[in-house]
């Protein structure tokens, strides 16, 4: 399996690599970034880091043997002992249980490194494959959201508890 890594500066190279080999992949299930965020790629980064800085955010990239970038799992508007968590792996290493794999893993680093509580997921009805790793991991769903205007669930994970 790759290393989990908190993002760093020097991850830009790899980092934008990876969103570039990936932005059509990625715009077929979630959310197109924008033509601004592969322009000014940088100043984004730079905010985002400043975010995690202050603690709002903790940004991890998937890094590979050779110093590739194969995914994303990043815990957004920490607050009150709880993260949003999201996902994105590389088309290139879908399918292998990266997603799953990191998962797991972020979420005993929630518990034990960032001293979380709780996480909050939330997919579309149609992301079979997202659906699929939120189940595995222990996340369950508690109700329904808007995507964009796609239909979706929310989902939450209570880390003081093992999954079953
Ligand atoms: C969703 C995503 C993170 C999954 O990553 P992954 O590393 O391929 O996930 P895993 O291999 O751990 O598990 C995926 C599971 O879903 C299953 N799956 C994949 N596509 C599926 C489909 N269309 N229907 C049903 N199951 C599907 C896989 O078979 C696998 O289950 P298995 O191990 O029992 O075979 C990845 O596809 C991705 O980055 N997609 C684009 C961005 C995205 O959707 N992010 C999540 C936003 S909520």
């Amino acid at each position: 399996m790759p290393d989990i890594q908190p993002l760093r500066t020097d991850h830009a190279p790899a980092l934008l690599t990876f969103e570039q080999e990936n932005r059509a992949y990625f715009a077929a299930s979630i959310p197109d970034r924008g033509d601004d965020y592969f322009a000014r790629f940088d100043e984004h980064l730079r905010d985002r880091l400043a975010e995690q800085a202050a603690g709002d955010c903790y940004f991890h990239v998937l890094v590979g043997a050779e110093d590739e970038v194969l995914g994303r799992i990043n815990l957004v508007d920490v607050a009150d002992g709880g993260a949003e968590l999201g996902y994105r792996i590389a088309e290139r290493a879908a399918g292998r249980g990266l997603a799953t794999w990191a998962v797991r893993e972020l979420c005993h680093l929630a518990a034990h490194r960032y001293g979380l509580t709780v996480l909050r997921a939330g997919t579309t009805l149609d992301n079979a494959a997202s659906r699929a790793v939120l189940t595995r991991t222990g996340f369950t769903v508690v109700g329904e959201r808007q995507f964009s205007g796609r239909p979706g669930l929310s989902y939450l994970r209570n880390l003081t508890q093992h999954p079953r």
